[in-house]
């Protein structure tokens, strides 16, 4: 799947080191592997001698009970992506990878990564890991826009201090797309129902963790600009949500592979009508950007002076990074978690909002829609929010910022709830 527009902005971002995203090509796929497949696994019940993490634990008792756990979401430039410390092997072998719902395949660069591809990143030892089988005559292949492949081993794996052994992914080479990222060890992918991307066909590792949650679901708390998001897995964390919020949730379309979902229209902040969409939408931590069809992008910026989409950088939209002033029309009811509090005196991004049927608006403040500034024109800064002509949007990072996101792998469905986004940065 791929278009000339789509093209040029992938390239675009990809060349760019600052804008060095993976965002992703959806595989057009017909048949279903769905976790659902795999239920036949005899579910632990044993004490686990947990590390605890040193980082968060404002849940402490529940996170760190028999199938529960956190993982740290920390940024990297300026919430470009979020990695996440994963074990690996025995003993472990502790990696940042990129927990991505766009995906479904986990690998890691290794020892069998081609030197010049591996750079100076930390990788996976095989040779050290007593667990590691060699899965034999199987190998995968990925393109994601990117290009990485190798060979598959089984192997046991920590993910929030749950182990659990599956098929581990190791790289021989990869695009350079890929590897011009020096922070990311490798790709932890979590789509719904995305098989993975291996010959013969592997299970994935989200199938085979989901015997170990003490309940079958995920959660993500990415934060803005910040390190102390979090994935906790097996358990919802209610104190990541509003205190009086609670969690709304919309069914994944049928024969969902990915985490995708219907909304049912859009609103930008001071325009006076909601723009009724009839779309869906698939939820990416692994895409940094809000990607949405042209009139649903062009609504937005219609409200945003001096907004204009660059067609010498692939269609991006950028906006001068200050704004005027009087843009900014009141409109009572939405101010809360407004980042007003930036003294620069310019205008701000207006929020931009969704709505589902189930009645949840989810805001993703103005301060969100203002991804980063042009590398080449530091007057103008380009919008979180950018075009992408197919049927179905990508809510990558800047949306999933704006929520707490629980992914119900058992019951198929995606929940969105209201959290405390703090006042600025
Ligand atoms: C790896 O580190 C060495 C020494 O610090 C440095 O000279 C080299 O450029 C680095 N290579 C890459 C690919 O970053
Ligand atoms: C990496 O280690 C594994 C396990 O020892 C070994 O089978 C494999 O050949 C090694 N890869 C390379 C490229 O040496
Ligand atoms: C790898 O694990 C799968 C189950 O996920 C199992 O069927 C297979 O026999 C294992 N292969 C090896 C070589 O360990
Ligand atoms: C792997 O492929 C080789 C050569 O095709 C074959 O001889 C061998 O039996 C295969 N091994 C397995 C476990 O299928
Ligand atoms: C939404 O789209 C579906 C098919 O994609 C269609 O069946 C349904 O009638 C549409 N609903 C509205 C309100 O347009
Ligand atoms: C479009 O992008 C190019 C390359 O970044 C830049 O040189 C040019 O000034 C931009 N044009 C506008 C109108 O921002
Ligand atoms: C956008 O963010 C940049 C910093 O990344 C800042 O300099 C600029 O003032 C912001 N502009 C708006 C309109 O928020």
């Amino acid at each position: 799947m791929s278009g000339p527009l789509f093209n040029l902005l992938v390239s675009y971002l990809l060349l760019c080191s600052s804008f060095a995203t993976a965002i992703r090509i959806p595989h057009t796929i017909t048949n279903k592997h769905g976790i659902h497949s795999h239920q036949n696994i005899v579910k632990r019940s044993v004490t686990l001698d947990l590390p605890r993490n040193p980082d968060y634990a404002p849940n402490g008792p529940v996170a760190y009970a028999l199938g529960k756990g956190d993982v740290n979401a920390d940024t990297v430039t300026n919430d470009r992506e979020y990695l996440s410390r994963v074990g690996f092997g025995t003993p472990l072998q502790w990696l940042n990878v990129d927990l991505d719902t766009g995906s479904s395949d986990v690998w890691v660069y290794s020892n069998d990564t081609l030197p010049e591809v591996a750079g100076n990143r930390t990788v996976f030892r095989i040779q050290d890991s007593s667990t590691a089988q060699k899965v034999a005559n199987t190998t995968w292949i990925i393109t994601y826009g990117n290009r990485a492949w190798g060979n598959v081993y089984n192997d046991t794996l920590s993910l929030a201090t749950i182990p659990f052994s599956a098929p581990l992914e190791s790289c021989i080479s990869a695009s350079p797309s890929l590897t011009a990222d020096p922070f990311i060890d490798g790709i932890f992918g979590l789509a719904y129902g995305l098989p993975s991307q291996t010959t013969p066909l592997q299970p994935t590792v989200l199938s085979l963790l989901l015997p170990h949650l003490a309940a079958p679901l995920f959660t993500t708390d990415l934060r803005h600009h910040s390190s102390a998001g979090a994935y906790t897995f097996g358990y919802i964390d209610p104190a990541r949500c509003k205190a009086d919020s609670q969690i709304h949730y919309t069914p994944l379309v049928q024969g969902a592979q990915f985490w995708e979902f219907a909304y049912t229209g859009i609103h930008v902040e001071g325009q006076a009508d909601w723009y009724l969409a009839n779309f869906t939408a698939i939820a990416d931590t692994g895409t940094t950007l809000l990607l949405l069809n042209r009139d649903m992008t062009e609504l937005y910026y219609s409200s945003v002076p001096g907004a204009k989409q660059n067609w010498t950088v692939g269609g991006i939209w950028t906006f001068p990074c200050q704004l005027e002033e009087d843009h900014h029309p009141e409109e009572s009811g939405s101010q809360e978690g407004w980042g007003g509090g930036e003294g620069r005196g310019g205008g701000e991004l207006p929020d931009f909002e969704v709505g589902f049927e189930n009645g949840f608006v989810a805001r993703v403040p103005g301060r969100f829609m203002n991804y980063t500034v042009m590398p080449d024109d530091a007057g103008r800064c380009m919008g979180g929010l950018q075009e992408w002509d197919y049927e179905f949007g990508i809510f990558g990072d800047v949306f999933l910022k704006a929520v707490y996101a629980v992914f119900d792998v058992g019951g198929g469905r995606i929940g969105f709830a209201e959290k405390d986004l703090g006042d600025g940065e």
